[in-house]
């Protein structure tokens, strides 16, 4: 029998507090282990001897100080499948935006790799009040799923939205996010991340200003969501994503090598290719640090026009660097994938989707993820994109999203594919 699926259930301080009790039940008769952890004051509308007998687990509300205790934030932090916060208040909802852990609950949810959902209940001026709103911008661009509150008669007497969405509701969305929550188990992943360097001597290389976010935002997700994964990564900037397998190597040419001997040993189910590889590299590479105005090996040195060297400048001849292809290894892998689902990613300037159905085709995947890279706001170095994904069966265009949202909705297409 598979273990039981588990939700962190955390309660803050709120009238709505009660409620929480049929949450945790409704999530229960789904055969799910509920625990809860309390802000203090949460604790002061419902006692912690009720959530104990209805969950009958320990109730978290302070902070313990031993480390091995079953409640310490880290513990609590690394169980849950899904961390839901129901009732959410405007306090609780604006420390986590702002990353404040000033109690167990807000602690925890810093701690927790786990997808947090937060449904909010309060007064509708304290819902419209700007800093809210601003928050919750915050906390949705960062992944988090905000199951919006109803209009209704508030508890303060005042009608407009702020009530706390219904417990069938805040349940069936906790439980559909628990469904993705081990979708990909069983499957083998590989994943290319982040940029190749090309080093024409010890010291210079050509590269691409790739963060390596995007690939692994996916590694760690698909991870989370029970793929075995293996990412071959270039130089960045990142921690390895948790239950990763991550193999790192500096050049294109390294990257082919690692990917197909990956591929090979491990025969995975999908390879995602989001490396931003360089498609050439210096046709030779010097021992030594290459002297400028001397005579360059493996380029054609040409002297400056005589107009433009002065004895002012002190500027060194031009010279032409001989680059040379680097192996394609989406294509290598597309050409000899069976059953293998393979998807690509194409930086577009210009005609994404037209270029991205080309680039489909040339190189043999069964997905496109295709970006406008001629938009400052999204993409390269930043924390948003907008992708066309593209297949067989079309394209969708995802809307501009953080790049952990987009990660998500990619896996979803990858583990409900035919
Ligand atoms: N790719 C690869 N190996 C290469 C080059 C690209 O695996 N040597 C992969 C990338 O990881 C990405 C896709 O192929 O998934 C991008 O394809 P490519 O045709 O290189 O796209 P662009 O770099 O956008 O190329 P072009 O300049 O031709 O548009």
């Amino acid at each position: 029998m598979s273990e039981k699926k588990k939700v962190l259930l955390g309660v803050t301080g709120c009238i709505a507090a009660y409620k929480a009790c049929e949450v945790l039940r409704l999530l229960q008769k789904a055969d799910v282990d509920v625990k809860v952890v309390m802000t203090p004051s949460g604790a002061e509308f419902v006692t912690a001897t009720t959530f104990r007998a209805l969950s009958q687990h320990e109730v978290a509300i302070e902070p313990i100080a031993e480390y091995n205790s079953p409640i310490h934030h880290i513990s609590l932090a690394q169980e849950p499948d899904v961390f839901l916060i129901a009732p959410a208040t405007a306090n609780t909802i604006n420390k986590l935006a702002a990353g404040i852990a000033d109690n167990l609950l807000t602690t925890t949810a810093l701690a927790t790799e786990a997808p947090i959902i937060i449904a909010p209940a309060m007064n509708v001026h304290m819902w419209r009040d700007p800093s809210t709103q601003a928050a919750l911008d915050i906390l949705r661009a960062r992944g988090m799923e905000i199951i919006a509150p109803e209009v209704g008669y508030l508890a303060c007497g005042d009608i407009g939205e702020g009530k706390l969405a219904t417990v069938e509701e805040i349940a069936e969305r906790t439980l559909a996010e628990l469904r993705r929550c081990r979708d990909l188990e069983g499957q083998k992943m590989l994943v290319t991340a982040g940029p190749t360097r090309e080093f024409l001597d010890p010291v210079r290389f050509i590269s691409s200003p790739s963060s390596g976010l995007t690939g692994y935002l996916i590694a760690g997700e698909a991870a989370r969501r029970g793929a075995e994964v293996h990412m071959v990564s270039g130089p960045v900037e990142l921690p390895d994503p948790f239950d990763v397998n991550v193999i790192r190597v500096t050049s294109a040419q390294e990257m082919y090598e690692a990917v197909n001997q990956v591929y090979d040993e491990k025969q995975p189910e999908v390879a995602i290719f989001t490396a931003a590889v360089a498609d050439f590299r210096p046709a030779s590479k010097a021992e030594q640090k290459l002297k400028k105005g001397a005579d360059l090996p493996g380029s054609a040195a040409q002297g400056i026009a005589d107009e433009e060297a002065t004895d002012e400048s002190n500027i060194a001849p031009a010279y032409t660097l001989d680059l040379i292809p680097n192996p394609d290894i989406l294509f290598s892998i597309a050409q000899r994938k069976g059953s293998c689902y393979v998807v690509g990613f194409a930086a577009e300037s210009e005609n994404i989707i037209e270029n991205g159905f080309a680039k489909l085709n040339a190189k043999g995947a069964d997905m496109i993820v295709a970006n406008d890279i001629s938009d400052p706001e999204i993409g390269f170095a930043t924390e948003y994109n907008r992708w066309q994904l593209l297949s067989e069966s079309g394209a969708e265009d995802t809307g501009t999203l953080s790049k952990r949202t987009l990660a998500g909705i990619l896996l979803d297409r990858i583990a409900n594919r035919q």
